[in-house]
């Protein structure tokens, strides 16, 4: 399989080798996971045969307990032929779920990554089910790249080689393509926000479009002022940056069944976010260069979607602006008529995610999805509500937003569902227009938000989810150094094997 989002020469291989004892793997260092509750009878447990015993030894001696993402290295251990062996943990055994080794792979490949390596095995369990084996290829590959773009000496050097010892080849290079995903989306976000502007993204798109067969089109301020896009270029104003709206389409489906597509991502791409006049404290400011996580996920899953050849219609939709201060800037009072004629009063220029999205929601909504997701950083509430964690979902329509979340169930990454129902809506209502583009004073206002964002989706099936908190890593983890998280590319990557 191609290797179609990293650039050229950056990504590794990573392949599938043959099972092999554990005595018999040659590398620079072998990684074996371990449950708590001793050496079990798997990977850990032909270790440590292979050793006489050794990771036995050091269970009962207490140095080893398998507690979830603790990483215990040993050198050139007598039995082995690897110069390291490391043994990272997966916590409880009934509590592993597709997260859990995502985040171990990475947590291993973090640590190894540290220093150049030219051939590192995994040693994955056989009692791994074919998807947590993809999760764990994707984890190893997000684990050994960092967010420190700019750095002379970076902290992580890939892996020359990559070997997962017995696993299946062609769940290694799907596990490989749903990394590149997750990277992908990772180095757009950490990227300075001076690169990654809404023309630069644009050609990041087209690009990308071009390797793997998507096909796109580009929406300039021309086209955008004739499709009617008034809210999104409301806020992209204030910048000196013209705005953009990048449509992608990947055809898949064997089917001949209409033109509709199965699904639609719908992504929030505010390159920066300074608050506009309703400026931010400088605190605030800083890492706003994230706000475009939303649209770098719905790239990074589309890409994986046409890299796995999935048998779906899907399409993407990115709306890419930078949310300034200058003279032109859209101003409190303003209001603007959004594409699909309602007319939304400005409160705060902070709230631009929801008038920037209400255009790019209407143009998708015109190709009537059978579903549509879309994916925006879009509150600081989300955050009060649920921590860095986790991600907010808001739907028109349960049985959608139910997909998502069993989708993300099997990726492993957590999302919790918050209510919508009608009062909430009373809080976005205007003096002068349709709607406002904040709620009242600050309670529920993720919830607010959404309400806003489903006055523009019409009858199509659609959930929201709010990526605020889990898009962006402030602080080192076990399973990485922080920036861009790729969030939900994994889950939108299951949601589209679940559709075709
Ligand atoms: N991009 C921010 C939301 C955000 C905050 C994302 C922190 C990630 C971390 C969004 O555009 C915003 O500024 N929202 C305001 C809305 C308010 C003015 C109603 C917020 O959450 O404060
Ligand atoms: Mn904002
Ligand atoms: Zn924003």
């Amino acid at each position: 399989m191609t290797r179609e989002f990293l650039p050229a020469g950056t990504a590794g291989i990573i392949e599938a080798a043959p099972a092999a004892a554990p005595a018999a793997i040659e590398a620079d260092a072998l990684v074996v996971f371990l449950t708590e509750g001793g050496v079990g009878s798997g990977g850990a447990a032909a270790v440590d045969a292979a050793t006489g015993g050794l990771l036995a030894r050091l269970a009962g001696d207490g140095e080893l307990a398998g507690r979830r993402y603790e990483c215990l290295s040993l050198f050139a251990p007598a039995g082995l032929k690897v110069g390291q062996l490391l043994v990272v943990g997966l916590g409880r055994g009934e509590e592993v779920d597709a997260g859990v080794i995502f985040k171990a792979a990475a947590t291993a490949a973090r640590h190894l990554a540290g220093r150049p390596r030219s051939r590192v095995a995994f040693l994955p369990e056989a009692s791994w089910n074919t998807p947590w084996l993809e999760q764990a290829v994707a984890g190893g590959s997000v684990g050994m790249i960092g967010q420190d773009l700019y750095r002379a000496e970076p902290k992580r050097t890939r892996f020359g080689t990559t070997l997962w010892i017995g696993a299946d080849a062609a769940a290694v290079a799907r596990g490989t393509s749903i990394g590149d995903g997750v990277n992908l989306a990772r180095r757009l976000v950490n990227a300075s926000p001076d690169h990654i502007y809404p023309e630069s993204f644009a050609e990041e798109a087209a690009a990308i479009a071009g390797r793997t067969g998507l096909e796109i089109e580009i929406w300039d301020e021309d086209r955008l002022r004739r499709e009617r896009c008034e809210a999104l270029l409301a806020v992209a104003r204030g910048s000196s940056r013209p705005p953009r709206l990048v449509l992608l389409r990947y055809r898949g489906r064997q089917r001949a069944s209409g033109d509709h597509p199965d699904l639609a991502f719908v992504g929030k791409g505010v390159t920066f976010d300074s608050g506009g006049l309703s400026l931010k404290p400088s605190e605030a400011m800083m890492g706003m260069k994230m706000d475009m996580a939303g649209a770098a996920s719905v790239l990074g899953a589309i890409a994986t979607v046409a890299a796995l050849k999935l048998p779906v219609d899907a399409v993407a939709a990115v709306g890419l602006v930078e949310n300034m201060t200058g003279p032109a800037a859209y101003k409190l009072g303003d209001v603007v008529t959004a594409r699909s004629g309602t007319t939304i009063e400005i409160h705060n220029t902070d709230a631009e995610g929801r008038v920037v999205l209400a255009d790019v929601l209407d143009v998708v909504r015109g190709l009537a999805p059978a579903k549509m997701i879309d994916l925006a950083t879009l509150t600081g509430a989300c955050m009060v509500a649920l921590g860095h964690d986790t991600a907010g979902l808001f739907t028109n329509n349960q049985a959608c937003c139910d997909a998502l979340a069993a989708a993300a169930r099997s990726a492993g990454e957590p999302v919790w569902q918050l209510p919508m129902d009608a009062e909430f809506g009373e809080q976005i209502k205007s003096d002068v227009a349709d709607i406002k583009n904040v709620g009242e004073g600050r309670m529920a206002g993720a919830i607010t938000a959404a309400k806003f964002l489903e006055r523009f989706v019409g009858d199509i099936p659609w959930t929201h989810v709010d990526i605020a908190g889990p898009a962006f890593a402030d602080k080192p983890r076990p399973w990485t150094d922080g920036g861009g998280t790729g969030f939900l590319v994994r889950s939108l990557v299951e949601l589209a094997r679940a559709t075709g």
